[in-house]
């Protein structure tokens, strides 16, 4: 976050509030977020994107992608900023309806909703619900008649773009569950794709109504360029089904996935220069088509959350091991020669960040209590857990005095750090503190033994 600085004792602060003083208030592990941070970096999506489409579609609805970090202080921001909300699940509407958040305002995804987050999709009027396949359209059709009320329908489309992501987090290639098949289906003797088949049926369904089409290519992606041709491919869609069968889709939505920067290595660009870089592709695309252009959305998660939040922990136990140096980094690939590695522990790991395991996602790591002229030593921050891939920072350097007691800060967990937390070896999940105006705020609490405990009925 921008608002993190080192203080006159050369201490980490955020907005002014010493780490110390978050310690010793909260302890860690400790999620902490700048609120600033968030209201800039969401209201920087939704500033650039309206300048971008103003002359296409007279701006952009941007939908904070609940998934990456989702509380009820979190979604107050949001509307107060003027997006609106992206859930997945029924435990996400509740949290956006003790918020208070207006329903139409908010969207419902997911390849497998039941019928009670249906039913309560429509209880809290929804202004959108993204179907998923063929058979959740027939579902959704069937509730929303039954109760007599058109539910407001968006069509996931997966338009076979690869994104150049970690193949678990990239979404729009066709060998995966998620979405509408836009290819000519082989099984169908007329090769109708799903895609149209979900069209022609939403528009002549009675508890339908069709607001548009959907994608989603895939997440931490940097060039604007898969974007980019997401949107061409699901304009053309749309201009064919609205001439074949009649039909007017407003709105078009381009899903999320911008990505940050973890490290150094990462070179994400500006919300302005992706949203120049779309709107140009849909400006052209429509005008070559002949099409008013729909109303455009976007679905922004980490890259609103993920660079406000550094997670705060202490030092415990150190060690120092000699590995092989590599001959990629100037070994000799296994000749003897042996460099010093020092395994840094925390108090969190795994449960409070699961990218690296899941994703060999790579973060950084410094020293947040004070610093330190000591030569630097190649480190890695590991967490507490049971199991050797527990690592949260693979290869870092840290001063060689790192010592226990010493607070470490990891930057950039805002998203899917908290959301993906877990309570592995029974570890109390760690709590969120936002930082406004000099002053910090618990806004999730940690978890306690107590409610570690709570759910275990007893022997
Ligand atoms: N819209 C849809 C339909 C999505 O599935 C997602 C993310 C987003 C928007 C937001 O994407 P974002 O802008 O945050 O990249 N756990 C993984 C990421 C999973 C993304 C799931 N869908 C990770 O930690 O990298």
């Amino acid at each position: 976050a921008k608002d993190v600085a080192r203080n006159g004792e050369g201490e980490l602060s955020i907005d002014g509030v010493p780490v110390s003083e978050l310690q010793r208030q909260y302890g860690t592990p400790l999620f902490v977020m700048s609120e600033a941070d968030f209201r800039a970096r969401a209201r920087a999506f939704k500033d650039s994107f309206d300048a971008a489409f103003a002359d296409i579609c007279g701006g952009v609805d941007v939908y904070y992608a609940g998934k990456s970090f989702l509380c009820t202080a979190v979604v107050k921001w949001v509307e107060e900023e003027g997006l609106r909300l992206d859930t997945a699940s029924g435990g996400e509407l509740a949290v956006a309806a003790r918020a208070g958040m207006p329903g139409e305002r908010v969207a419902l995804h997911g390849n497998n909703k039941s019928d009670a987050e249906l039913n309560r999709a429509l209880d809290m009027g929804l202004g959108r619900i993204v179907v998923d396949s063929l058979d959740e359209l027939a579902r959704v059709g069937a509730i929303a008649q039954a109760r007599g009320v058109e539910a407001k329908v968006m069509l996931r489309l997966t338009p076979g773009v690869h994104a150049h992501t970690h193949e678990f987090i990239a979404t729009a290639h066709e060998d995966q569950k998620f979405g509408l098949s836009m290819a000519a289906d082989t099984t169908d003797e007329a090769g109708v794709s799903a895609a149209e088949e979900a069209v022609a049926a939403a528009a002549a369904h009675p508890g339908i109504e069709l607001l548009g089409l959907h994608c989603h290519i895939g997440s931490q992606i940097f060039e604007p360029d898969g974007f980019a041709l997401a949107a061409e491919k699901l304009l053309r869609f749309l201009a064919a089904m609205q001439e074949k069968y009649s039909i007017t889709l407003p709105e078009l939505d381009l899903g999320g996935g911008y990505g940050i920067a973890y490290t150094p290595v990462d070179t994400p660009r500006p919300a302005a220069e992706i949203a120049t870089a779309m709107a140009a592709v849909v400006r052209s695309t429509c005008a070559e088509l002949g099409i008013d252009a729909p109303r455009i959305s976007i679905e922004p998660g980490r890259a609103i959350v993920g660079s406000t939040t550094f997670t705060l922990y202490e030092v415990g136990t150190l060690k120092t091991v000699r590995v092989d140096a590599p001959a990629a980094s100037g070994g000799d690939g296994g000749n003897n020669v042996t460099y010093p590695r020092r395994y840094v522990s925390v108090d969190g790991g795994m449960s409070d960040n699961a990218r690296p395991v899941l994703y060999d996602a790579d973060y950084s790591a410094v020293l947040a209590s004070r610093t330190s002229t000591a030569a630097p030593q190649l480190s890695r921050v590991v967490g507490k857990h049971c199991e050797s891939g527990d690592i949260v920072v693979r290869d870092v350097y840290l001063p060689v005095d790192v010592a226990a007691g010493d607070l470490l800060a990891v930057p950039g967990t805002g998203a899917y750090c908290w959301a993906l937390s877990s309570n592995y070896n029974y570890l109390a999940r760690p709590g969120v503190v936002a930082v406004r105006d000099g002053s910090a705020r618990l806004i999730v609490r940690g978890e306690t033994e107590e409610d570690l405990l709570s759910r275990d009925m007893g022997a």
